[in-house]
């Protein structure tokens, strides 16, 4: 078939050429694609393409289907050889810069043992509710939307959780209505086990930020969790060092208990790239405390994950 048809003609400047259409007798059936346009024009659009279609000589009825392609979402995962070195700190800071810097983020707390999400994004308290069967995230006052298992389990069952429950919570985290969100910040458990497991292969995210502190990367946690991304082929985006020297809450000046540059010297020797050093900072617990993540506000401290968000944002537009 090398000429379009009357129909096809009709329809191809009103429909933005996303009309697919065939004609049965007098029938007309037209597939239209709805990707990227807004849920509140699809019936105007509808109307316009059928329209269009009925003013075609020969053609009595027409039937429509819409149909949209899911946006491509890119999810990452946040992890640490062991616990406490600033996950979910960076976690929450990131998924703030990444908001910040025109991505449309989404945050999945997958800590099943110590979810911290909720507190740090400021919605302690609130659950997520279900439409279908299909978990609706929490708003946060960051506009970034969270999904916590914290939300799914009480605080004193969590201990009785098994891996396969724990895996199930964490699809239906995954799998929950994000609507447009093309980014989704996976805050992990500390270390290598269960959740990590199901986290790489079933939900496969497109690259991991593997946060350590100096002290961690002396020891072998970090260099294990970086393998674990490394053998299943997700791509290491890079590795932040947290805690990382320690800011005098009287004159900001930041000094080097534990020495300078051995991170990025071991981000060189790993060969991964290093996105940043985020000081140790009374004002970064306070504010995380209090529910006011420190790369929403104008704090001297959102610089350090401003400029992590920066670099993971590169790292996303060059193809991520
Ligand atoms: N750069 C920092 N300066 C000061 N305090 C920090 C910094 N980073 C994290 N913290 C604090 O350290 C504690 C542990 O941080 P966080 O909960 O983010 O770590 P985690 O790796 O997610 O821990 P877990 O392994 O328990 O999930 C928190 O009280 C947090 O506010
Ligand atoms: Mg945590």
């Amino acid at each position: 078939m090398t000429d379009s048809t009357p129909l096809e003609a009709a329809l191809a400047t009103i429909s933005q050429g996303r009309a697919t259409a065939r004609i049965e007798g007098d029938r007309a059936s037209i597939i239209l694609d709805v990707t990227g346009i807004e849920a509140a024009e699809h019936k105007a659009f509808e109307a316009r393409v059928r329209a269009a279609a009925l003013a075609v000589p020969g053609i009595a009825s027409v039937r429509i289907a819409l149909t949209s392609q899911r946006t491509r979402r890119l999810s990452i995962a946040v992890a640490s050889g062991k616990g406490g070195v600033g996950k979910s700190t960076v976690s929450a800071n990131l998924a703030v810069a990444l908001k910040a810097g025109g991505r449309r983020v989404g945050l999945v707390d997958a800590d099943i043992y110590g979810p911290s999400q909720p507190k740090l994004l400021g919605v302690e308290g609130s659950q997520p509710t279900a439409k279908e069967k299909v978990l609706q995230p929490v708003a946060t006052p960051f506009g970034v939307p969270l999904l916590s298992m914290g939300m799914l389990v009480a605080p004193d069952q969590a201990i009785a959780w098994r891996g396969p429950m724990a895996a199930g919570a964490l699809g239906q985290m995954m799998d929950a209505n994000w609507g447009d969100a093309d980014t989704l910040v996976l805050d992990l458990p500390p270390g290598t086990g269960d959740v990590q497991l199901t986290m790489i292969q079933k939900h496969r995210p497109a690259g991991a930020v593997i946060v350590s502190t100096p002290q961690d990367l002396a020891l072998i946690d970090a260099r294990r969790a970086i393998d674990l991304f490394k053998k299943a082929g997700i791509p290491i985006i890079g590795l932040v060092e947290n805690m990382a020297g320690y800011a005098c809450p009287h004159c900001g000046e930041v000094s080097d208990p534990f020495g300078k540059g051995g991170a990025e010297a071991a981000a060189a020797d790993l060969e991964i790239p290093f996105l940043g050093r985020i000081p140790l900072d009374i004002a970064i617990r306070t504010a995380s405390d209090a529910g006011q993540p420190p790369a929403s506000g104008n704090l001297p401290e959102a610089a350090a994950f401003t400029a992590i968000g920066d670099a993971v944002l590169r790292w996303i537009n060059d193809g991520g």
